[in-house]
């Protein structure tokens, strides 16, 4: 069950987002020792993830599409300080509150949570691919699950601060409380559930 939270405070929206995923999910004090511990490989992989991630999106209509002409040197930037900043931490209340904002930019620029979540793992499997090849096996292994459950637990703050702008958006434009508008909500989906079950011929399981 979300606790209620004020959707403008970033913080406490990204410290909700952790709260709903279960502990081994999330990343934690471990990871960051680990991430720390392997500082310097990561931060070598900086060009070629963020190479690789601009070949990916602006070689894809949808995703190239979310961006101005002559903006890719800028975004190219913006993802390499994202990424030194990211692995050399700290990652605390801070970090994940700034994380929170960028669900704001994203939404701000029509990025969708599709494409976040597909480029979250685009970069975690870039690590992936890179610890294999240079690391000793263990280490490759403990490394990839840090990265993981780091990009994991980012995508979770991106996509709730996301899903909580729109919700209060709504609240906004349509004047109503949120209990209200909850229970509309609820409603019209429970309608749109009914009809996609009998359009697919997938009734409830038993
Ligand atoms: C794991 C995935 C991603 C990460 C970590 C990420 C990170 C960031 C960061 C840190 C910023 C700057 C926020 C600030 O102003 O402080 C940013 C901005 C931006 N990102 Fe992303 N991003 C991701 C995915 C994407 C994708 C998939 C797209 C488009 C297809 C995208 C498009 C943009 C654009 C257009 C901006 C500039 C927004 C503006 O200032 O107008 N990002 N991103």
């Amino acid at each position: 069950m979300t606790t209620p939270v004020d959707s403008r405070d970033m913080t406490a929206l990204a410290r909700t987002a952790r709260e709903e995923m279960p502990p081994e999910t999330q990343f934690r004090a471990e990871d960051e020792a680990v991430i720390a511990a392997h500082g310097e490989f990561l931060l070598g992989l900086e060009h070629d993830l963020v190479q690789g991630f601009y070949e990916t999106v602006y070689a894809h209509p949808n995703t190239a599409g979310v961006f101005a002409d002559g903006e890719r040197p800028a975004r190219e930037r913006t993802l390499s300080e994202w990424w030194r900043r990211t692995v050399e931490g700290p990652k605390d209340d801070d970090y994940f509150a700034w994380m929170a904002m960028v669900g704001l930019v994203h939404v701000v620029r029509g990025v969708s949570n599709p494409m976040m979540i597909a480029m979250s793992q685009y970069l975690d499997r870039g690590v992936e691919d890179a610890a294999v090849g240079a690391l000793p096996a263990e280490e490759a292994q403990r490394l990839t699950g840090a990265v993981r459950r780091l990009t994991a637990t980012i995508s979770a703050v991106v996509i709730h601060s996301y899903d909580l702008a729109i919700e209060h958006a709504l609240y906004e434009v349509a004047g109503m409380p949120p209990a209200l508008l909850h229970r509309l909500r609820d409603q019209e989906v429970s309608t749109s559930l009914q009809h996609a079950r009998d359009a697919l011929g997938r009734q409830r399981f038993e």
